[in-house]
């Protein structure tokens, strides 16, 4: 039996990529540069099937669209005949569409899992361009640590002089988004008046966190990690419907985050879509933020660390 078994991570945006200028080949209009996180991931198992195609989600049978997504993103990698003989089985160890970025885990997943399974043997650019069909941010998820990705379609790891950074992400819901970021993202740059600036000051960023990083510019960091998640939900607010993915409670840790800032604590939240709010910190100082957080009633939250990027866990064939 082959059987191929592949585990990625999810990655947080510090400087966000929200919208495509090229839907179907997905290229951003900005460069976006993320943080993969070590114990927030997907694990998705490729094996051979005597009853045709299938996908299991969290060990449910999966249907619908869902299906037809995962699919047609295998298409890239086997023909029908091929699919037909397989089944695929994904966990996600993150709660699935609550802003959490489980969408990049799982196709980065998906992808590696797919590229060893049938012996299609992409080289990382072939890769990482195909990935990020499945979701755009996925393709962060294929390396660990700092990721870049370029609006050329470059994505590559960023040197980082600092690595003791933390990540708390606070759930405040863990429902599944009302919107997808895919549409969402695609009516912003239809009709949110703040698009444009958005784009242009995401790039600028791009590259000041970049140096921010290799020089470990702390203050820095934090400071463009939280301007880039504000910016893009300004112009979701500002897109024609709003769209709105934060909540009360968001606000509150958001608050939070800048009182805490006040008292020198390291201390910089990014939200992406859905109302859970990530917080940047460090080793020193994600302790005493952890208590002001349960404090205020917010018990429920995982502490990660940069992690490594998508890897093929199991492989087997006999
Ligand atoms: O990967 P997508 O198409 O679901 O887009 C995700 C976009 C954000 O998570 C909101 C920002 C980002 O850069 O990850």
């Amino acid at each position: 039996m082959k059987k191929v078994t592949a585990k990625a991570p999810i990655n947080i945006a510090l400087i966000k990529y929200w919208g495509k200028e090229d839907e179907l080949k997905v290229i951003p209009y900005n460069s976006s540069l993320s943080l993969t996180l070590d114990n927030l991931y997907t694990v998705t198992t490729i094996e051979e099937s005597t009853s045709g195609f299938s996908f299991t989600l969290n060990n449910k049978v999966v249907d619908g669209k869902e299906l037809k997504r995962v699919y047609e993103f295998l298409k890239l990698f086997a023909s029908i005949e091929e699919l037909e003989k397989i089944k695929v089985s994904s966990t996600n160890y993150v709660p699935t569409g609550a802003g959490l970025a489980s969408s990049a885990s799982a196709f980065a997943a998906l992808s590696i899992a797919a590229n060893k399974y049938f012996n299609t043997n992409y080289v990382f650019d072939k890769l990482s361009s195909i990935t990020r069909l499945g979701s755009g941010s996925a393709c962060r998820s294929l390396l660990g640590g700092f990721v870049a990705w370029e609006k050329s379609g470059m994505v590559y790891q960023v040197n980082s002089k600092v690595n003791d950074f933390v990540m708390i992400s606070v759930i405040v819901d863990s429902n599944k988004k009302e919107i997808s970021s895919r549409n969402a993202m695609a009516i912003s740059i239809k009709t949110s008046p703040l698009y444009k600036m958005f784009v242009d000051e995401a790039n600028d960023d791009f590259s000041k966190l970049k140096l921010a990083l290799e020089l470990g510019n702390l203050k820095e960091i934090g400071k463009l990690t939280k301007n880039s998640a504000l910016m893009m939900h300004a112009v979701m607010a500002s897109t024609n419907p709003p769209i709105e993915y934060l909540k009360e409670k968001s606000y509150e840790i958001i608050d939070l985050c800048d009182e805490l800032l006040e008292l020198g604590l390291y201390c910089y939240p990014t939200m992406d879509a859905g109302a859970n709010v990530k917080i940047l910190t460090n080793e020193k100082d994600f302790k005493k933020i952890i208590q002001m957080l349960e404090k205020k009633g917010f018990i429920d939250y995982y502490i990660s660390r940069p992690g490594e990027g998508a890897l093929i866990i199991d492989e087997q064939d006999s």
